[in-house]
């Protein structure tokens, strides 16, 4: 099955759906998306999406606390833009019928979650994603421009004389075809999945990131990734995500005596940033060798199951009470600093190509995300791909970084790995505390699978399980390599041999680019 169309759109997550609307408006969009359209991480986010809208916020006080999160990384110029342009799109949603809580005043209720200096993050209870999912997603069904074609995951982007022309795709029912568009987005979300633990769906596998170094893109920043602190850790159950924003609302973290411990690790206590809390939580599991839990047993209980229909219910599922008992909890990989290396304009190294969403890299969350910045990003930096893509083509405006030029490791004869095997050695040696020893293991370990991936496909297989090992192997040797070479510890990238960070040698951005 081959299409055609002005405008290829590779993913239907916030920043897909919103780049389509816009581009709907000149052109004819298709969007492939791999599995049902509302399956994406946006779907399942919770706390909110941030945005200066309250009485006491501003851009720049919004800026201040994204550059102080971001640890000495982030792109000013990109904070500017989403601090800035974000309030216009928040405010969008709202037009087009999103109903986010609302105050007695009638106002939109504003959250708090960790780093966050005033209450600032719109919600719809914690189902948030759904609801701007469901909004952006009724918008895009009604429109004549905008093809949706579910259960076809894009496997290879197509590049001519250096321009991307469309993709490749095969549907889950293995029907395979391209898709030819003047223009092409990249809003393939992040790639939790190659961890073991992760509070990302299954989606999450990464593909952008895999078909864009395929095709010569330049990526950066692929050593930092987010570990969400508190994911439920019940054996058997899903590792569901226990939103920050019950922090925010009030939240203790305890240990096994029952004693609020965060002060001892970090002055903000409980509302620290995600990185330092997630790791004061391995340490005190570590130090009274036993779990650690999120208690809300203090607060109003009514409150609780209003405010937290979603998690109580899942709770409940797993035989607890969120408004009473004491819910075990655990970090948990959740989201990519890093992706495919984009300008403001969302244009990648490689013409025609654009990126948005969780799969780029603006360089506007630096080493570390803010609370809730994430759906606000998919929205400002999707709407601005349109606008470039829709424009006459011109050349990416990156970032001046090290670019490391590296060929794929040569074919190699050991064994094919599982899926499984990757995530745990992603989990076990590049996770949340990260040490020289096993990183270089890691990394020739993933050597060697990439090689033993490389020989198979060259001996002609081309199946879909081998193709999506392939997607989580690259990732995940990406990933490592790029842990094993920062010699430093700097926002979500925690080395254990480096435990400080070093401005001197490392306050800059790397980007790696795959030879051919
Ligand atoms: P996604 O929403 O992940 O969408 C990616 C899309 O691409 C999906 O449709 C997927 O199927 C498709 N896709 C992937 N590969 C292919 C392929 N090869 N071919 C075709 N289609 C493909 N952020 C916040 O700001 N606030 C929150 O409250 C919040 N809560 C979160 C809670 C959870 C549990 C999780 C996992 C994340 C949360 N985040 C939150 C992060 C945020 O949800 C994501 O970063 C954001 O939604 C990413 O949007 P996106 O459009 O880039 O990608
Ligand atoms: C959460 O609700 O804790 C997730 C928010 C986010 O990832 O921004």
């Amino acid at each position: 099955m081959d299409l055609g169309g002005d405008f290829l759109v590779i993913g239907s997550g916030i920043a897909g759906l919103r780049a389509a609307l816009s581009l709907a408006e000149t052109g004819d969009v298709v969007i492939l998306t791999k599995a049902d359209p509302r399956e994406s991480s946006t779907g399942y986010a919770q706390g909110g999406i941030a945005a200066a809208i309250g009485p006491d916020d501003s851009p720049e006080l919004h800026a201040r606390d994204t550059i102080a999160a971001g640890d000495g990384l982030c792109v000013p110029e990109a904070v500017d833009v989403l601090v800035r342009e974000g309030p216009r799109y928040v405010r969008e949603l709202i037009e087009w019928g999103a109903a986010f809580d609302r105050d007695a005043a009638g106002a939109p209720a504003l959250g708090r979650e960790a780093a966050h200096s005033v209450r600032r993050v719109l919600h719809a209870r914690d189902a948030t994603g759904r609801e701007i999912a469901r909004v952006l997603g009724s918008r895009v069904g009604g429109s004549p421009r905008i093809r949706v074609v579910d259960d076809a995951a894009a496997t290879e982007l197509v590049v001519d004389g250096g321009a991307c022309t469309g993709a490749r795709f095969v549907t889950t029912a293995g029907e395979r075809g391209t898709v030819t568009a003047h223009a092409t987005l990249l809003a393939t979300g992040g790639a939790g999945q190659v961890f073991r633990e992760t509070t990302n769906p299954a989606v999450a596998t990464g593909d952008g990131i895999a078909m864009a170094v395929g095709a010569g893109a330049r990526v950066a920043d692929l050593e930092f990734v987010q570990f969400h602190p508190t994911v439920l850790s019940v054996e058997g159950a899903p590792r569901f995500l226990l939103s920050e924003a019950l922090r925010g609302e009030g939240a203790r973290l305890v240990n096994e005596a029952g004693e609020p411990f965060m002060t001892r690790y970090e002055p903000a206590g409980d509302l620290a940033s995600r990185d330092l809390v997630a790791r004061a939580i391995v340490r005190e599991a570590e130090r009274t060798a036993a779990p650690v839990y999120l208690t809300m047993a203090h607060l109003d209980a009514g409150f609780v199951r209003r405010r937290f229909p979603t998690i109580a219910q899942t709770c409940a599922q797993a035989g607890l009470d969120l408004a009473h008992d004491r819910i075990p909890v655990s970090p948990a990989a959740h989201y990519l600093m890093g992706g495919v290396e984009t300008d403001l304009d969302a244009r990648t190294s490689i013409q025609r190509l654009f990126a948005a969403g969780e799969v780029a890299c603006t360089g506007v969350h630096g080493a570390n995300r803010l609370a809730s910045n994430s759906l606000l990003e998919g929205l400002v930096f999707g709407a601005r791909a349109a606008a470039a893509m829709a424009a006459p083509p011109r050349p990416a405006a990156l970032r001046a970084a090290d670019v490391f030029e590296t060929p794929l490791p040569t074919a190699g004869a050991g064994p094919v790995p599982d899926t499984y095997a990757v995530r745990d050695l992603m989990w076990r040696s590049v996770g949340l505390l990260r040490a020289v020893r096993p990183l270089e293991a890691a990394v020739a370990r993933l050597d060697a699978w990439l090689g033993a991936v490389v020989a198979a496909q060259a001996r002609g297989h081309c199946d879909e399980p081998l193709r999506r090992t392939a997607t989580l192997v690259t990732v995940g040797w990406l990933v490592a390599r790029a842990a094993f070479r920062r010699e430093e510890s700097r926002g979500a990238h925690f080395r254990t041999d480096f435990p400080s960070r070093d401005d001197l040698h490392w306050n800059k951005h790397i980007s790696d680019r795959l030879l051919a």
